[in-house]
């Protein structure tokens, strides 16, 4: 398959290079392809002639978007808008990654793909508009929404965690944003299997189960040898200037009915914590001294 990614360098896009290795790929990153820019988009999709988009480009700093909520809706709303129609103008099916931030947190349940969206912070209400525009584009879709990646290649929650255990040698994790960690070596074969399947719709892809980030956290450092205690923290102890779900786990029953699963998150956690990525890390640092 010919397969056009945007955000071709970011943290999924990168892993998505990797599992998409036997199809024709051309991944772009935002130096070469603005999604604001919607004569860009469309020339990027006349060029390359694909038989899918994955739309991985988005503003992802929550902090930024809070900020600046004009800016980042022209990426994530705008933005996801240009590719949608530039796709259902090209007759080209598009699959748009959006975020358990779309949802409010307030269910006390692993949300369903039919739940009702409510985004509470900007990031969320720029993703959902993007949600929004992909569908009243009229072309063919699959959105998936995903939850707190991490992965190869990149210095996500699990890297920060180790560092500052080694460098503060304490630890505060919160116990009121629960989702579902998501590990990039596992996502990106799973949307490589979606999109091939022609089942278009909404799926949530992240991996099995939930847990807070202070359970993030201790899992880390058991995994890694650490075992530094992580002490209990609310969002309201940092000076945050958004506001994250308070569990906003995802189900993900649609892409299982098609047999697209992700294994539990602490399974996949316990083998990027193998990978020489987090290995070399905590010997580097151990060797510091
Ligand atoms: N990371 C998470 O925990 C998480 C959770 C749920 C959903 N998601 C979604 O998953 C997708 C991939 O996220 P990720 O973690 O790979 O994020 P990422 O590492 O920040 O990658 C996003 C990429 O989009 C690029 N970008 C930003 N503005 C752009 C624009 N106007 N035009 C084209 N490219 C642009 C960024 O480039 P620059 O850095 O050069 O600007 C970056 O390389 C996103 O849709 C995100 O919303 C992520």
């Amino acid at each position: 398959m010919r397969i056009l990614v945007t955000g071709g360098q970011g943290q999924l896009g990168v892993a998505l290079q990797r599992a998409l290795s036997e199809h024709e790929v051309r991944a772009l990153g935002h130096a070469d392809l603005d999604v604001t820019s919607a004569a860009a988009v469309s020339e990027a999709i006349e060029l390359f002639h694909p038989e899918v988009v994955i739309h991985a480009a988005a503003w992802t700093d929550t902090a930024a978007a809070e900020r600046d909520p004009a800016a980042a809706l022209a990426v994530n709303g705008e933005g996801s808008g240009n590719v949608a129609r530039a796709c259902a103008a090209a007759g080209v099916p598009m699959a748009y990654v959006s975020s358990n931030e779309v949802f409010d947190g307030e269910k006390g349940a692993p949300y369903d793909e039919d739940d009702p969206t409510q985004a509470i912070n900007e990031y969320g209400r720029g993703k959902l508009a993007g949600e929004e525009a992909v569908r009243k584009a009229g072309g063919d879709f699959y959105i998936i929404r995903t939850s707190w990646l991490y992965g190869p290649g990149r210095t996500s929650f699990p890297e920060k965690i180790i560092e500052r255990a080694q460098a503060d040698g304490a630890l505060r994790g919160v116990t009121d944003e629960i989702a579902s960690p998501t590990w990039t070596g596992d996502l990106a074969p799973a949307l490589s299997t979606l999109v091939s399947t022609r089942r278009f719709g909404l799926y949530h892809l992240a991996g099995e189960g939930g847990c807070s980030r202070k359970e993030w956290a201790e899992e880390v450092m058991r995994l890694s040898g650490i075992g530094l205690p992580v002490k209990p923290a609310l969002q309201a102890d940092f000076d945050l200037p958004y506001r994250k779900p308070v569990d906003s786990t995802l189900a993900n029953h649609r892409a299982a009915a098609l047999g697209i699963t992700l294994r539990p998150w602490r399974e996949a956690l316990a083998e990027h914590m193998r990978t020489p990525q987090i290995t070399e890390l905590i010997a580097a640092r151990a060797g510091q001294r």
